[in-house]
């Protein structure tokens, strides 16, 4: 059970100022029937807006095909967003919905999207070792001792004194490979081969556990059963 003026505004109906103005207007229905109180509490499940059931007023778990050139960050000033690409009322809910781990602007594919921060939490968690399969192209011929290296459990990226954990490496073309990584380090893919001596071209998550984008489409996304997870 909630307020109804908070419902409203954290579902992103509205603020919670105008949700007050909807509920008084009669916009609201509560099990059928009008209620112009806004500080009463019901059940998600009987209220209507406009006579229409609320949106979402569970929870969000999104699969997105994430495209080159848009961040994962919420702050307008690092350019657009994921975020962009959701319904507007998603975009105004609270809890915001966040991504699970971030891909660069310039990494394309599967990208997760929730309200519920346990799960980004559990997802992003190097402890908890979800694998992540990227591939890249890179700037020159790969070798496949590359596979040793990166599977030794010892490659150490610039900066940084904890080496990496093991990675599984797969030779696809002279210049193109996968990368499976259970930890998610900023730029991890990329520094990766920098450490090895090469740059990535072009970068695209092809799985997140045993998720893949299938014939998802660049820039759309599909809802995924909240317990996807587990509970
Ligand atoms: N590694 C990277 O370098 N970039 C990403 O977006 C993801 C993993």
């Amino acid at each position: 059970m909630r307020r109804l003026d908070q419902l409203l505004a954290n579902l992103g109906y509205c603020s919670r100022r105008q949700a007050r103005e909807w509920v008084e207007a009669g916009r609201v229905t509560v099990a059928g029937r009008p209620m112009d109180y806004f500080g009463a509490k019901a059940d998600e499940a009987d209220v209507r807006v406009d006579g229409e059931p609320l949106d979402h007023p569970g929870s969000l778990l999104l699969l997105m095909h994430k495209p080159t050139g848009l961040v994962c960050s919420h702050e307008e000033r690092e350019g657009p967003n994921v975020y962009s690409l959701l319904p507007e009322r998603w975009r105004q809910r609270n809890p915001a919905v966040t991504s699970i781990g971030r891909l660069d602007k310039d990494t394309s594919g599967l990208l997760l999207l929730t309200d519920i921060s346990p799960l980004v939490h559990r997802l992003t968690s190097p402890k908890n070792k979800v694998p992540k399969v990227y591939r890249a192209t890179l700037d020159r011929d790969l070798t496949p001792d590359l596979a040793a290296r990166f599977a030794s459990g010892t490659l150490l990226l610039e900066g940084e004194k904890e080496p990496c954990a093991p990675a599984e490496f797969k030779l696809l073309g002279p210049r193109e490979a996968e990368l499976t990584l259970t930890e998610g380090r900023y730029h991890q893919v990329r520094r990766m081969f920098a450490a090895t001596g090469s740059t990535v071209l072009t970068l695209h998550r092809a799985k997140f556990g045993d998720l893949e984008l299938g014939d998802l489409p660049a820039g759309q996304w599909r809802e995924l059963p909240l317990d996807y997870f587990g509970t």
